[in-house]
């Protein structure tokens, strides 16, 4: 697996440091507000789970699933829910947690959704924003770090299913992908 990966572009140890700043600022934010963290399935599972780990006040979770890429590493540009919440997002603050904004495709969807629904507020806060390939404008709350235009993976983040339990996040091989 270590084989497939041209570089490391984030160390374990800068992940977790940044993931604990971003609980605490969460934590001071959402006092009092008994918040409901939403992960998007599968990428985000790690990144959420250290996040809330850290965090020191009461909040609730949830998971939804959507899907957009299919094997590849470029956007299909659709995007599906393939599970949604098992909870009421009626009068509650939600923070959606993403593991990466890439096209911004499947955030735009998830915002669209939520603000037809009765939440008191959504934010979101994202691990990885791949600025340079965004297609639809989306308002990102709570960024861990900004990535450049390359295929990355670990930490939760795969290329078909593999490489998510990686601790740190790494750019892969193009040869990898090359003969999609
Ligand atoms: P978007 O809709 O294009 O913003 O991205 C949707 C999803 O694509 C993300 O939640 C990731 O699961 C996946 N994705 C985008 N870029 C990457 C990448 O560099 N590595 C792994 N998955 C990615
Ligand atoms: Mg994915």
């Amino acid at each position: 697996m270590l084989g497939d990966i041209k570089e490391i572009l984030i160390e374990e140890n800068i992940l977790k440091n940044r993931v604990k700043e971003l609980a605490a600022q969460l934590s001071e934010e959402y006092k009092g507000k008994n918040p409901l963290i939403i992960c998007v399935l599968k990428g985000a599972v790690l990144f959420m789970s250290d996040l809330i780990q850290n965090m020191s006040i009461p909040l609730e979770i949830d998971f939804m699933a959507t899907t957009s890429y299919g094997s590849g590493t470029k956007s299909s540009g659709e995007v599906r829910i393939l599970k949604d919440l098992d909870k009421s997002v009626d009068n509650r603050d939600l923070i959606i947690v993403e593991d990466i904004v890439d096209s911004g495709l499947t955030l735009s969807y998830l915002i669209k959704i939520f603000n037809d629904r009765h939440t008191k507020s959504v934010k979101v806060c994202t691990l990885l924003d791949k600025p340079d390939r965004r297609s639809a404008e989306v308002k990102i709350d709570y960024i861990g770090f900004e990535v450049p235009d390359e295929f990355v993976v670990g930490y939760g983040l795969d290329y078909d299913e593999k490489y998510r339990n990686l601790p740190f996040i790494g750019i892969l091989k193009e040869e990898i992908y090359s003969n999609e």
